[in-house]
């Protein structure tokens, strides 16, 4: 008998966590219907492809999820068994200046997928980007699916909104899921983020290509950094369990964004000292200033620390973390070095 792949939508195709995602789909029972906004978004899907990863069974749809009649049409032309809502403005600094903009994305494109669910198509599954920042004013420790919620910024309060209204769309009987995630990172990462920021400068620095000093903001943030590969099949075995709950994922260690950039230079053989304080602090090397503290890079409203605890899923959906802090470091640092030689 013919197997019979079911239908995954998955919204914001190009994206790290959506291109990720769109692999293990196409290559596990789905046909992976993929919202993308324009096709220049496809460089990350390449790049994977370049390192082993496959898009087999992948149809492009091109629209945007702030767009209720786009998405009212995707419903009425395939039968879908589940969808991924992967479309945001991530970026939390940038929220603080196109607030309407992120709450607009960020809300409205995850209520317009439950209205079309329940018009549509009601037995459709939902996954819904949650994100640590939620947690957002926090006195440390782990963090589970108990803690308080206490947003910190325009971006979180934006996925809070997304939180809840998933939260009261399961209420009314949908199998809908928050996926708490919290920081992932990988070599495709945009390099708006802190992470790829780094490995990137490290990469040219070790090449001889970079005679600039990298400019950061608070190097004192500390995030739970995981890899985003592992954080996909975490979705996945969320809307594959038998009931939909909320969850956190999280690899359950922090480290300082000075810690990130201490290990990634270390990688490459070169040991950073840092000294001074506060705007006055910088990284050295051989007594070489190579990393500064720029306070264009500060945010209005920072979270100082998050640390996830994912008992939770790792008890109810059997999710483990494989990649650690020091693999997750080195396979961007590398990775970014391959890319310069190339
Ligand atoms: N982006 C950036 N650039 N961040 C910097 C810089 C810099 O030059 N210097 C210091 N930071 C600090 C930020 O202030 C923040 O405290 C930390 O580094 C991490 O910043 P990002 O990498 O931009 O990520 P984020 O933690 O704000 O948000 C990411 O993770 C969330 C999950 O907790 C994003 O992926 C969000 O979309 C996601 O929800």
């Amino acid at each position: 008998m013919r197997h019979l792949r079911k239908n995954a939508l998955v919204t914001g195709f190009g994206g790290q966590d959506a291109t990720y995602l769109a692999s293990w789909l196409g290559d596990n029972d789905y046909n992976v219907l993929a919202v993308a906004r324009s096709a220049r978004t496809f460089s990350n899907m390449q790049y994977l492809e370049t390192r082993g990863f496959s898009f087999k069974n992948l149809t492009v749809i091109y629209g945007d999820v702030t767009d209720a009649n786009f998405i009212y049409d995707v419903f009425k032309s395939y039968d879908i068994h589940s969808v991924y809502n992967l479309a945001a403005q991530s970026h939390v600094g940038f929220s603080f200046e196109n607030p309407v903009h992120t709450m607009n994305v960020n809300y409205a494109g995850a209520a317009n997928i439950i209205n079309a669910i329940r018009m549509f198509q009601p037995s459709v599954r939902l996954y819904q980007a949650g994100t640590s920042e939620l947690f957002g004013y926090n006195h440390g420790g782990l963090l589970d699916e108990s803690a308080v919620l206490a947003p910190r910024s325009p971006y979180a309060i934006s996925k809070l909104a997304a939180h809840w209204a998933i939260r009261n769309a399961r209420h009314e009987g949908i199998f809908a899921c928050n996926g708490i995630l919290f920081n992932h990172e990988s070599p495709i990462r945009g390099p708006e983020f802190v992470t790829r920021k780094i490995s990137r400068f490290v990469a040219k620095y070790a090449r001889g290509l970079s005679d600039e000093t990298l400019r950061l903001g608070n190097l004192d943030a500390r995030r739970d950094w995981g890899h985003a590969y592992d954080y996909v099949k975490a979705m996945v075995k969320m809307m594959e369990h038998g009931k939909p709950d909320d969850y956190v994922i999280a690899s359950g260690e922090s480290h300082s964004v000075r810690d990130f950039v201490i290990k990634a230079f270390d990688f490459l053989g070169f040991d950073v000292k840092f000294s001074g304080e506060g705007e006055n602090e910088t990284g050295s090397i051989n007594g070489r200033a190579v990393v500064c503290v720029d306070p264009k890079f500060y945010r209005p409203n920072d979270v100082n620390c998050l640390t996830g605890d994912a008992s939770k899923a790792k008890t109810i959906l059997g999710w483990q973390p494989s990649v650690s802090f020091d693999q997750l470091v080195s396979d961007m640092v590398r990775s970014d070095i391959v890319r310069l030689k190339s």
